[in-house]
């Protein structure tokens, strides 16, 4: 690539004001695809390694973008790969040269996407840096790798570019919301830019994904930030808290469906679509009656200080970089020992049954205080927690509110926990199995006793003020003006 025009970039980016910090965000949405070849100067083909979730969506989304431009977009996969046949099937095939060995498509890529396994880019990053064309680019959906150079003192490929476009989503719906014109948002990092346009090839990355916006942050960032939500309220904290609640309601008499419907139903329906639409100050709102106001404020503040712990001791496993060890490792054992299934509780037969006859119920179900209490605790705890360390306001409302009710829980809400847990990437799965447990019982031992106490918390009245005058509530108004509505559609 010889073109420097980093004084005009082609996609500008605006400084946006988040609590009273300016944070950069580039606006993106399908009216911007013509603009592609402009910033993909030089690139005549675009390698997609992988075809996990991102990699089968990734390339499926810019080889639709890119129809017509002339950029090629090449799946790279292993010899004996078992996804050879799912890729020919979506139309990329080694005659038309849009398939191919991956250390191939590597060598020949003039912008290389990472896509396989987090665990085996850490065991293959040397050939691969090896390989990189100078002048190319590399770029990442998740700083994990970075985080292992870290750890064991490497460094990134001189020569090259690299970057980082991270939907803020599973693969399933970076698919589903781009065919539906709407998008995952991404957040964008440029960690090497050797002539000037890593950034202007960022935000085509994100645009041709149909992100329809990304905010930057540095890959460092966005290890902790997302490594740390999947294992929170993304993903394992969500499925434990259900767990936990269940089963209480079952030990208060509840039939089964009943119990299911207050502790997940109202979790994934009406809760999540009024976070989606309105934000956490909606669901306030939407509290209307004063026993289910007490209720709430009751649940909220028995659980956010145990939160509060557990998230900061789940912080610190990742920031140190255990967590990672633990993923490699975990991964190392999965051909003796696949990962176990999550779903195997009697709730999540009674789930079957509460999601068949949905269409037939003569009332919708509504927010269940309690449940709406527990888990917006563990939210805001989440949200506080990665203020204090620092990171960006548009990163932290994506991994803690928007990315949950916008992208995950909507799977869940259609087929179940393992339908979205199973549905993310390897280092998520191994994750949400390895903490969400801890969620469970840091609700059944410490958040359910105290509320069977004598109805009163140490502080509840300051971590209540505290909710409803957060910040986030402003942030998520200035986020949601920036996306078209969203109402995932998952069947
Ligand atoms: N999934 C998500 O929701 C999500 C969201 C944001 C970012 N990310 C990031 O996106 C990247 C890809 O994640 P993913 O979830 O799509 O993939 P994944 O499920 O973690 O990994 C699947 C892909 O990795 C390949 N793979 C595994 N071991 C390999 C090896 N030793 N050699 C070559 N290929 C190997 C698999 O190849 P075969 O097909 O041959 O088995 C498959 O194509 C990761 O960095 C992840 O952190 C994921």
């Amino acid at each position: 690539m010889t073109d420097t025009n980093p004084s005009a970039p082609v996609f500008p980016t605006t400084e946006l004001d988040l609590d009273g910090r300016l944070e950069t965000v580039a606006v993106g949405g399908h009216h911007l695809l013509p603009k592609l070849p402009e910033a993909l100067v030089g690139v005549d083909v675009i390698g997609v390694i992988g075809w996990g979730p991102q990699g089968r969506a990734q390339a499926c989304n810019l080889r639709d973008s890119l129809r017509g431009t002339g950029i090629r977009v090449t799946v790279g996969l292993r010899p004996e790969s078992p996804s050879w046949r799912d890729a020919e099937a979506h139309g990329f095939t080694e005659a038309t040269g849009t398939l191919g060995e991956m250390f191939e498509v590597i060598a020949q890529a003039d912008l290389v996407l990472l896509l396989i396994a987090d665990a085996a880019q850490v065991e293959l990053y040397p050939k691969i840096f090896e390989l990189l064309q100078p002048g190319a680019t590399l770029g990442l959906s998740h700083g994990f790798l970075i985080g292992h150079l870290d750890a064991v003192g490497d460094a990134l490929p001189a020569g090259v570019n690299v970057i980082g476009v991270c939907p803020k989503g599973m693969g399933a719906s970076v698919r589903r919301l781009y065919e539906q014109g709407s998008g995952i948002n991404a957040s964008f990092a440029v960690e090497q830019d050797i002539d000037g346009w890593a950034t202007d090839l960022a935000l085509a990355w994100a645009v041709g994904i149909g992100a329809p916006y990304a905010f930057r942050t540095t890959l460092r960032s966005e290890l902790r930030s997302d490594v740390f939500g999947e294992r929170a309220i993304l993903l394992g904290a969500v499925h434990g808290i259900v767990e936990a609640l269940y089963r209480q309601a079952r030990d208060e008499g509840d039939e089964e469906e009943v119990a299911f419907e207050r502790a997940c139903e109202s979790l994934t329906g009406p809760l999540a679509r009024t976070l989606s639409r309105q934000g956490i100050a909606g669901v306030l709102s939407a509290l209307t009656t004063p026993e289910a106001r007490a209720g709430f404020g009751r649940a909220y503040a028995a659980t956010y200080g145990p939160a509060a712990a557990l998230l900061e001791e789940l912080y610190d496993e990742v920031d140190s970089g255990r967590e990672l060890q633990s993923v490699s490792a975990a991964v190392a054992r999965l051909a003796r020992h696949p990962l176990a299934p999550v779903e195997t509780t009697p709730m999540w037969e009674a789930g079957r049954r509460v999601r068949v006859a949905r269409d037939s119920r003569p009332a919708a179900v509504p927010i269940d205080a309690r449940t709406a209490g527990v888990f917006l605790a563990v939210m805001v705890a989440q949200i506080d927690l990665l203020r204090a360390k620092g990171h960006p306001w548009s990163e932290i409302a994506n991994e803690s509110v928007i990315e949950a009710v916008d992208s995950l829980i909507p799977y869940m809400h259609s087929r179940g926990v393992a339908h979205m847990i199973d549905n993310c990437s390897t280092t998520a799965r191994i994750g949400a199995r390895r903490w969400g447990p801890a969620f469970e019982a840091m609700v059944a031992r410490e958040v359910l006793p105290a509320l069977h106490g004598d109805g009163t918390q140490a502080g509840a009245g300051a971590v209540l003020h505290a909710l409803e005058t957060h910040p986030v509530h402003a942030v998520l108004r200035t986020l949601a003006e920036l996306r078209p509505p969203i109402d995932i559609a998952v069947s």
